[in-house]
């Protein structure tokens, strides 16, 4: 993936680590990167010297031909591979030395969920929910019913996860980014499976969403969004 401009406030305004730079106020970014650059096995760059600045209170999509590094980048920034060169901040923090730190506060769907297709949709939630230390259990039943209305799966909750379709496999993947505020909100492909109307007014866009993400990045699908960076609602 060829380096992308900064989408902020300010194109190209220099991120707070180069030398010399005017540092950003603390907290600005949601993500920065600095030259981030992956090579698979074989030496082929994946992703090469991207600079990227997202700022808090925006969403912010980017797009490109399959294969071009979109969750590459994705993977670097959650920490889940190292970049071969250059730097990621996530949230203010250097990914991925702070993801421990960082990953809580991020709710995130990387090419589909992870899901047990012998468990239901509920039962599923409340394992994603289980699994995050910082989700008080009083409140568990709560926010997953929550949830799952957010998703329209309330009537399907009960139905083995194997028996969903895509797009309800999708939907409760969606879910589960969005069982607790999260200060970024990190999609790839979210619309994955979706149908016009669970992409449209209610879909991953919409003003609900964004309110109860605070800043969001969200890299759309390759082909039918258009990138976009917009502030959020306060
Ligand atoms: N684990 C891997 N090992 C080796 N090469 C990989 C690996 N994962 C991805 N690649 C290669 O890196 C490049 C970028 O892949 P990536 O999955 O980041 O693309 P993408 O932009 O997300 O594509 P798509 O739109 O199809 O999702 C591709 O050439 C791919 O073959
Ligand atoms: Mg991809």
């Amino acid at each position: 993936m060829p380096a992308a401009p900064a989408p902020g406030p300010g194109p190209g305004r220099p991120l707070v680590d180069e030398p010399g730079a005017t540092p950003a106020p603390a907290g600005e970014w949601a993500i920065e990167t600095q030259g981030l650059t992956k090579a698979y096995r074989g030496g082929r760059r994946a992703v090469d010297g991207l600079d990227l600045a997202v700022p808090r209170g925006s969403v912010f999509g980017f797009l490109g031909p399959n294969g071009c590094g979109k969750t590459t980048t994705i993977r670097m920034l959650m920490g889940l591979i190292e970049p071969t060169a250059g730097r990621a901040r996530v949230l203010g923090q250097p990914m991925p030395a702070a993801g421990r730190r960082v990953l809580p506060r991020v709710g995130a769907l990387i090419e589909g969920p992870a899901l047990y297709g012998f468990l239901s949709g509920r039962d599923n939630l409340r394992r994603f929910d289980a699994a995050d230390p910082a989700a008080d259990p009083r409140t568990r039943e709560a926010r997953v019913g929550r949830a799952l209305e957010r998703v329209g799966l309330a009537a399907a909750a009960g139905k083995k996860a194997r028996a969903y379709s895509l797009g309800m496999k999708q939907r409760l993947g969606l879910a589960a980014a969005l069982l607790r505020p999260r200060e970024l909100l990190v999609l790839d492909e979210p619309t994955n499976g979706l149908d016009p109307r669970a992409c449209g007014r209610s879909g991953p866009w919409s003003a609900s969403w964004r309110r109860t993400a605070r800043p969001s990045f969200s890299p759309p699908t390759s082909s039918t969004k258009s990138s976009r960076s917009a502030p959020m609602p306060r």
